[in-house]
């Protein structure tokens, strides 16, 4: 059987762009090479595609974050497929590596289904709604999860009274945020509107949910042989000094670790995972989701959203939430690549 030509696509517009080339990075490294030929397109801060040597270093460096650089050589994305200086690339299957905006979102799903190119991961529909936590909430709670209550602000339309009467603390945070950019704790009403002008500045919805107090509880769900199945579940300690889980918790060097915890009562791992299905086939995802949820102090399983492209780095939760089922970091390289193999066309799915 010949060599499958995998493209991972990194880096993009996005604040997460680092966080993708040390994933890209994570891949190349572990990728099994005697069934995949990878290669590597990046994404400019800019938003150019450009063709990235497989030399180039994809993780941090002398304290530096890798990133995609300007000046390399530009390729050619359409509906026509990806071709570089007149050259088809012959691209098999795509491994958008993107997170957030013009990625994760269903935008480069898009176009791979124009181009006529598999992917790793979820479609345009599953993307985009899981992208959007005003959308993703409601088709959660209708499918029997739970969910924080809250409201909705449409910058320009909202009224008084959709924030009259809360209950504090609140959480202030753009729809479509991601590494919790634009996301503030309020204690208390006087400090709402600029929390609420703060989360407008990332986007033109905003959620105010009451804080729920509790673990947060992450579970990675892979698709195998067509099935969506789910890891052991991880618990997200954040060190030092954090209101909770901000963008410095996230991505400052020590400042979280992931536990697995063995304190839980019997069946709450399982009633999780069963959860994070649940909201994985709610959305219509495929391929693979980390689900993210709050594990209450009265027992109450909340889930708070569902990512489409996670972390992947490999250290990130996802891959070593599988690591501790057993499948190791290159295996989940794998089984998603042939996923995206095995499928057919979304026309079909
Ligand atoms: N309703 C809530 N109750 C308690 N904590 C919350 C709530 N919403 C968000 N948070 C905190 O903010 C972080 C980021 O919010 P999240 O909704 O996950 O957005 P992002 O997409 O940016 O990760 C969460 O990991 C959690 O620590
Ligand atoms: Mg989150």
């Amino acid at each position: 059987m010949s060599k499958k030509r995998v493209a991972i696509l990194f880096g993009g517009q996005s604040s997460e762009h680092e966080i993708s080339c040390i994933s890209a990075g994570g891949i190349l490294g572990a990728i099994d090479r005697d069934r995949f030929d990878p290669i590597l397109i990046g994404i400019t801060r800019t938003g150019k595609w450009v063709l990235v040597d497989q030399e180039t270093v994809l993780a941090i460096k002398d304290g530096k974050l890798p990133e995609v650089d300007e000046t390399l050589p530009a390729i050619t994305a359409d509906i026509h497929g990806f071709s570089y200086k007149g050259q088809a690339l012959n691209i098999d299957v795509l491994f958008p590596l993107l997170h957030g905006p013009y990625g994760e979102d269903g935008t480069v799903q898009g176009l791979c289904e124009m181009a006529g190119i598999r992917y790793v991961g979820s479609g345009v529909l599953a993307s985009a709604v899981a992208m959007d936590k005003s959308f993703a909430k409601p088709i959660f709670q209708a499918n029997g999860l739970k969910v924080a209550s809250g409201v909705v602000l449409t910058k320009g339309e909202w009224s008084a009274a959709q924030i009259a009467g809360l209950t504090y603390p609140v959480f202030v945070k753009p729809a479509r945020s991601g590494s919790s950019r634009g996301t503030t704790k309020v204690k208390s009403f006087a400090d709402l509107a600029s929390a609420i002008e703060h989360g407008f500045v990332f986007d033109t919805k905003v959620l105010i949910e009451e804080a729920i107090v509790g673990r947060e509880i992450e579970c990675g769900v892979l698709e195998s042989s067509g099935a969506a199945k789910a890891s052991p579940i991880g618990q997200i300690k954040i060190l030092g000094n954090h209101e909770f889980y901000d963008f410095e918790a996230k991505y400052l060097d020590d400042a979280t670790t992931v536990v697995f915890p063995e304190d839980l009562p019997a069946g709450v791992e399982a009633a999780i995972q069963s959860a994070a299905v649940t909201a994985f086939k709610a959305l219509g995802c495929e391929g693979l989701a980390r689900v993210d949820f709050f594990y209450t102090d009265a027992g109450e399983i909340v889930i708070n959203e569902l990512n489409t492209m996670p972390g992947f780095t490999p250290t990130s939760m996802f891959p070593k939430m599988w690591g501790r089922a057993g499948v190791s970091y290159s295996e989940v390289i794998t089984r998603l690549i042939d996923a995206a193999l095995s499928r057919s066309g979304h026309v079909t799915r």
